[in-house]
């Protein structure tokens, strides 16, 4: 009866419950109705959270002009394909040779199926198809505990659940959870360890095909050989790989997970085909911002010439370390708000090889192998299976990491990041790359930041100049989100401006 009520709208659905406010679409109606007109707003930045704004305001006809610094949309939103070229603030100059229909999604690159992002590739038209986040058969490499060669996923894990289930069944044997557990919890519990671990009829961990087989099974007279060299649980526990098994239950990463068929600027570019690319001033540098409190004039440079533009209102959409360098009459709490939220860095590399080797000699398709390197991680392409080339990301990594990659040149990056995967992979890392091509977010103009940390999250009392228009001009942006460092957060910080600003010309 509840479901049904549900689908009346009666009663909250399961899909109402995930979502994460309630928002409602402007219309031009909403006009109609009051008799009043849509007013004039120019946002600042054309990255999600900026071309949302201008996206859900054109819905009930608003008048807006985004201004965005560089060369095309999408902000960190970025991705690089063939003939594409970027310099970054060192002067490194790079143009990436990838060849037809491959791609790199410097940014954002997988998306929950819980976030909105997903909603917006409905509404817009943009296809998608699942990312691999997590692969049985990628890697993991921790050479600092003394591991020589990398392991399989399932291996691994096979390893931990194994000998974690049959420390707790002999636990559980020796009465040790008698206190917390009564005598049928502890069965039931014993029964799960025993599936959980591949425990055997002694309830003691000794391998099995969850850690898979040199030679798999196949026809009669070919049953499978294990993999052998069953490492004992002090091993296992010493080579810390389980560290990584938590990865793939973090809300905002468990599998299924999805990327837009052809590359993550596909939404950006359907936002900018609805919004109108006359709506859109590229190549345009904000440098100051004047709340005049009957209006909002923006100063900003485009091809070399100064210009003004006057709105009713304006939205911030721009980094907030950007948003901190451009002068402004909007106070000290915005400045200090602005200024407490601090830039990190993350950078990628993308690494295009001849031939998918590592789907032919290793049967990994998609998926991500960890590592302990200063690669951190290496992404295998969730695209483009079977086929001839394919691009591999050979480092994502962050902070004094990705800084010290940045300070090498583009071949310096490649070197290096080539010598950890050659470890990893073997000597056809090196062999059969094609080209390479690095991207690093503190040293991407306009931007200079991979994600913010907003200490004491974005409700946060310094926040509320931001959180709350600041006379007539707002903000938004992942950074004022619960999800930083998400497409989602950009979206759903956008959803709030737009609500709010769309509610004050209404009463107004
Ligand atoms: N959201 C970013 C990621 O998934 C940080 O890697």
């Amino acid at each position: 009866m509840f479901a049904t009520m549900g689908a009346l709208g009666l009663a909250p659905t399961a899909q109402a419950a995930q979502r994460e406010q309630p928002f409602r679409a402007l219309s031009g109606s909403d006009f109609t109705l009051t008799g009043r007109g849509a007013a004039k707003v120019v946002v600042l930045g054309g990255g999600i959270a900026g071309l949302t704004t201008a996206y859900e305001l054109g819905k009930a006809g608003y008048d807006c002009t985004v201004l965005e610094a560089r060369d095309r949309t999408g902000g960190r939103n970025f991705t690089v394909r063939g003939g594409d070229t970027t310099t970054d603030l060192h002067g490194n100059r790079q143009t990436a040779r990838f060849a037809d229909g491959h791609y790199m999604n410097c940014g954002p690159a997988r998306i929950p199926q819980w976030m909105v992002t997903l909603d917006y590739c409905r509404e817009l038209g943009v296809p998608i198809e699942v990312f691999t986040n997590v692969n049985a058969d990628a890697y993991i490499y921790n050479e600092s505990t003394g591991m020589t060669k990398p392991e399989r996923y399932r291996t691994a894990k096979a390893d931990v659940y194994g000998y974690v289930s049959e420390l707790l069944a002999k636990a559980t044997d020796k009465g040790a959870l008698d206190k917390e557990l009564t005598a049928t919890d502890q069965e039931k519990l014993v029964e799960f360890l025993k599936g959980w671990g591949d425990l055997g009829d002694k309830m003691t961990y000794q391998g099995g095909d969850f850690r898979g087989y040199s030679t798999v099974p196949a026809a009669a007279g070919t049953p499978g050989v294990l993999l052998g060299d069953v490492p004992s649980a002090s091993e296992v526990f010493a080579s810390g790989v389980g560290r990584y098994f938590s990865f793939e239950f973090g809300f905002d990463q468990a599998m299924l997970m999805f990327q837009p068929v052809g590359g993550m600027d596909q939404i950006p570019k359907a936002l900018t085909r609805a919004i109108g690319a006359h709506r859109i001033r590229t190549g345009a540098a904000v440098s100051n911002i004047t709340d005049k409190g009957s209006g909002v004039s923006v100063t900003y440079s485009q091809g070399g010439r100064t210009r003004v533009i006057e709105a009713d209102y304006c939205v911030g959409a721009l980094p907030p370390n950007i948003l901190a360098k451009i002068p402004h009459n909007l106070g000290t709490g915005v400045q200090t708000a602005l200024e407490a939220i601090t830039p990190s860095s993350a950078a990628k590399i993308g690494l295009e090889y001849k031939s998918r080797w590592w789907e032919l000699d290793h049967r990994i398709y998609g998926g991500i192998t960890e590592t302990d390197q200063d690669v951190t991680h290496i992404w295998h392409p969730s695209y483009g299976f079977h086929g001839e080339r394919g691009v591999l990301i050979g480092y994502y990594n962050y902070d004094d990491d990705a800084d010290s990659y940045a300070k090498l040149t583009p071949k310096g990056r490649e070197e290096r990041a080539v010598a950890v995967g050659v470890k990893i992979y073997g000597e056809k890392y090196r062999s059969e790359l094609a080209s390479s091509f690095s991207h690093h977010w503190r040293q991407t103009p306009h931007l200079e930041a991979a994600w913010h940390d907003t200490p004491g999250g974005p409700d946060d009392a310094r926040y509320k100049p931001l959180n709350d228009p600041t006379g007539r001009v707002y903000f938004a942006g992942d950074w004022l989100s619960y999800t930083d460092a998400w497409q989602h957060g950009a979206f759903s910080s956008a959803r709030k401006a737009v609500t709010a600003l769309h509610a004050r010309v209404l009463s107004s």
